[in-house]
């Protein structure tokens, strides 16, 4: 089954006349604090040279992934993932490299950023069926498919958090624990990491707190902070993110094992 809500106003044929509702309104388009000039350029561009393979809406197709669910986009601040993939290409995998200028890119990542902040706020939606989700077969998956036992346990860490969470809130959370919220710094549980190897072969290893195309900052663990230029991916850097399953599953999921795992969670009090 599609996903739900999202997915709702994407299956109408993408004809003229329903082009309003299926792209981010001009409310979301604020809400996404995107340039709205550059949203639309981004729109018909993207539509031109990527809808093709990716389908009009983002929301993927046969022939590519959904860009609106897929984490790269959601977790992307300014561009800074997703636009040297849009850059490169990643021919071996079927992404080619399309040719575009710079602000054309951003154009186009502008685009994506409203598509997703109007595709979390549609959440809303897809949380009201939450709790229709069934409870036992949201555990079975759990212990199961979905793997999350390798790493939780209902009656260990995520005991009571169906207590501690609403609905909403906590399938946010499961789907995606990095965002918002801090989640990336030395504020999470089990935060992101890297191992920055310099010139010289020299290593710092530490909690992550920047990394970009020219940045790279973290704290070490005398709590010491470093940040070093990076120039054309020099230092090396080694991203450890230990919720990386969670990225990697949120593209597998379906409806339904979404709402049966949020009521599982939410039955956890
Ligand atoms: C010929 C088909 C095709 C076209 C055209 C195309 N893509 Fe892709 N794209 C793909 C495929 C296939 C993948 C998956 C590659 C992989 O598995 O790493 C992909 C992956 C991506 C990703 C990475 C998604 C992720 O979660 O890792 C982004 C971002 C992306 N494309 C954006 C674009 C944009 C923007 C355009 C237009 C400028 C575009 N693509 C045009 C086929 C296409
Ligand atoms: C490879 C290990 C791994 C797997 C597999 C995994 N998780 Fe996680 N999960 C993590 C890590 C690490 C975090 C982040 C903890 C932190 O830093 O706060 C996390 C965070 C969470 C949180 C947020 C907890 C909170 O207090 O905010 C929930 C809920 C959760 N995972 C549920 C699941 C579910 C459901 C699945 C299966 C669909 C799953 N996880 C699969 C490692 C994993």
């Amino acid at each position: 089954m599609p996903l739900l809500s999202i997915s709702l106003c994407a299956q109408l044929p993408s004809t003229p006349g329903t082009k309003a509702t299926i792209e981010a309104s001009p409310a979301a388009i604020a809400g996404s604090k995107q340039d709205p000039d550059a949203v639309a350029r981004g729109s018909v561009l993207f539509k031109e040279k990527c809808g093709g393979c990716h389908g009009m809406t983002a929301k993927g197709t046969n022939k590519a992934p959904d860009l609106v669910r897929s984490l790269l986009v959601l977790d992307d601040e300014k561009g800074l993932l997703v636009s040297p993939v849009i850059r490169n290409g990643r021919p071996a995998k079927g992404m080619p490299k399309v040719a575009l200028s710079e602000p054309q890119i951003g154009d186009i990542v502008a685009w994506l950023h409203a598509q997703t902040f109007s595709a979390d706020h549609r959440n809303t939606y897809l949380f009201l069926d939450a709790l229709t989700g069934d409870a036992k077969k949201g555990e079975a998956y759990f212990n199961g498919a979905g793997g999350c036992a390798k790493c939780h346990s209902g009656s260990g860490d995520l005991k009571g958090i169906g207590a501690k969470y609403d609905a909403h809130d906590l399938q946010g959370r499961w789907l995606q624990p990095r965002a918002g919220r801090g989640g990336r710094g030395a504020a999470a549980k089990a935060p992101i990491t890297a191992k920055v190897t310099l010139v010289g072969g020299k290593t710092v290893e530490g909690v992550l707190e920047r990394y970009d195309d020219f940045t790279v900052s973290l704290k070490d663990a005398s709590g010491e902070y470093h940040s070093f230029s990076r120039n054309n991916g020099i230092p090396k850097v080694e991203v450890k993110d230990p919720a990386k399953a969670h990225t990697d599953l949120l593209r597998k999921y379906t409806d339904e094992d979404i709402h049966n795992v949020t009521a599982y969670l939410s039955s956890l009090k």
